[in-house]
């Protein structure tokens, strides 16, 4: 191990400078870098059953402005987003995902957490959110391995045209290693899309937003400790809410676009922080995004929508129409509230598009109002009738003065509950209670909790308020009851499609139907903020055959 440590490439990857003070984004030039569209991989071979790729993990050096020094960062491939791998619905990838990371990490590791304890820092294992594969394909968080190791993962992408996205998931380290650079983008096309006109080629652009902050040099900072600290140091936080915002690895980009309709697959990959979008013109009047597909793929109808939300790892797919707006500016823009409530006046800008005059050629892409067949799931209509679990979004002490958060009051390592068979139809809800505002070590009391279900997709039905002062879980976790519940709530505009993740949102319960199919075995179902997920909000799901008893 101490060999490995001594190398010079080790030792770049290690530059993590304890003190150097966080730049203050007001200092930051807004709009200075063009955005960077991430490359399409090349297959290492295309063998008669697929697609093989090979992608190594490694540190890369990344300029995330302008004004900033290259920084250390990790990436598949060494580039940060990774590399976008694209395919067509039923043809097979094979991914060899190599670990050439270093055994130390350059951001602060929590030693206390599940898969920390005792084991090198830079542990790795990839997952392909949102895509239908066998569970040893599926990047379970216990996978990991370390360096000069590799793991061949099989992708059948035998499901229907849609965005993607790979990134780390290794136990008690998710949120550093996605927070370091580990993550890209998938793509599924299908016959059926093509066949649609949407924008393609260099008018299909992928989005991945985040938010970060950053050291005065231009480095990746995240806190090694939380505010006030906890007696475990370094400790994970309970939430992490950057003061900058980075599209496709550069801070505030701006990106030259013709006069005509462009697609946008916009992917949020924060750690914590949820999103309101809208763009604004040199007017500040919200302009409209046509959306066209969820987490899954394609919706039944194009939709038109003045902002939508997106929690992590959400995708929504849009259409924008510059050919309006030749000669203009437009700015997307977020509507996002800090943890105390307060705008956050930096954040508010994403990114620009700067508006050409003439169209390189005809734009001969469309809107279509028609997009594809889409079933909304009626669960008075599935026979059987389906099972219903309840869960509570709840948080309990975790023996070393710190608490974390737990679904049924369980974290990853209790013994699984949820035993759903292939090919049944279950109803998943979660109630929400709000936290106490005044609970230690500055909890934010009214997060929302993106809860993701590895392999399937589903739909939302419903979110329903409920007094959360009298509510009592025992008795609603057991039978439904001990709950008054309120006003029902549609599910977002933007949320009428296939779904991997929903906002499970305070005061409220959240109703989302199941349809389990694919394959049986071993899973995982979580909150996906990073810093949850780690600490302890993750729960094995365990598919099994079917009972012909
Ligand atoms: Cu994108 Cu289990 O996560
Ligand atoms: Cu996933
Ligand atoms: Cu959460």
């Amino acid at each position: 191990m101490k060999e490995e440590m001594g190398s010079l490439e080790t030792n770049e990857c290690l530059e993590y400078k304890e003190g150097v003070a966080v730049k203050q984004p007001g200092t930051i030039q807004k709009f200075a870098d063009e955005l960077p569209i991430p490359e399409v991989l090349n297959p290492t071979s295309q063998g008669e059953d697929g697609a093989y790729y090979e992608v190594e993990m490694k540190c890369g050096k990344h300029r995330f402005h302008r004004d900033f020094n290259e920084t250390v960062i990790y990436g598949y491939d060494g580039m940060y987003p990774g590399p976008t791998i694209e395919t067509m619905r039923g043809q097979a990838v094979k991914v060899k995902w190599i670990n050439h990371l270093p055994l130390n990490h350059f951001l602060p590791v929590d030693k206390t957490l599940h898969g920390a304890a005792g084991n090198p820092e830079v542990r790795t294992v990839v997952h392909l959110h949102g895509a239908n594969v066998a569970p040893d394909s599926d990047g379970h968080p216990e996978d990991w391995y370390i360096r000069n190791n590799a793991k061949v993962f099989e992708y059948p992408n035998d499901q229907q045209a849609t965005t993607l996205w790979y990134h780390d998931h290794a136990l008690g380290v998710t949120r550093l290693n996605l927070y370091a650079g580990l993550a890209g983008f998938y793509l599924i096309h299908d016959e059926h899309e093509q066949c649609l006109d949407l924008p393609k080629g260099k008018y299909d652009i992928p989005l991945m937003i985040q938010d970060k902050t950053f050291r005065e040099d231009g480095s990746l900072f995240y806190p090694a400790n939380s505010v006030p600290p906890s007696p475990v140091n370094p400790s994970v936080v309970r939430a992490f809410i950057g003061n900058t915002m980075v599209v496709n690895g550069k801070v505030w980009p701006y990106l030259n676009v013709e006069p005509r309709k462009y697609r946008f697959r916009m992917l949020n990959a924060s750690n914590t922080n949820g999103f309101t979008f809208k763009l604004w013109d040199k007017h500040q009047i919200e302009q409209p995004f046509y959306q066209v597909g969820t987490d899954g793929g394609l919706i039944s109808k194009t939709k038109r929508l003045k902002k939508f939300p997106l929690d992590p790892a959400e995708r929504l797919d849009v259409i924008i129409d510059f050919s309006k707006y030749a000669g203009q500016t437009i700015t997307l823009r977020t509507e996002e509230l800090n943890l105390q409530g307060k705008p956050e006046t930096f954040k508010e800008d994403v990114m620009q598009f700067r508006v050409g005059i003439k169209a390189e050629c005809e734009d001969r892409s469309a809107i279509p109002n028609k997009l594809r067949h889409f079933e909304k799931l009626d669960p008075k209509k599935i026979h059987p009738k389906p099972k219903v679990r309840r869960f509570v979004m709840t948080e309990d002490p975790d023996g070393l003065g710190r608490f974390k958060l737990t679904i049924n009051h369980l974290g990853f390592m209790n013994a699984a509950t949820e035993f759903p068979e292939i090919d049944s139809v279950e109803i998943w809800e979660f109630a929400h209670p709000t936290f106490d505002s005044n609970s230690p070590l500055g909890i934010p009391p009214n997060i929302t909790h993106p809860i993701h279900l590895h392999l399937v997709q589903f739909q939302i039905l419903e979110r329903q308020d409920f007094d959360v002062k009298t509510f009592n879980e025992k008795e609603w976790i057991k039978n439904g009851n001990g709950i008054k519940l309120g006003k029902k709530h549609h599910p977002d505009p933007s949320e009428n499609g296939w779904k991997d993740t929903v906002r499970v949102e305070p005061g409220k319960v959240t109703r989302i139907i199941v349809p389990f199919k694919h394959y049986t075995g071993e899973y995982v179902w979580h909150c996906h903020i990073l810093e949850h997920e780690d600490h302890d909000m993750m729960r094995p799901l365990i598919i099994t055959e079917k009972d012909c008893e």
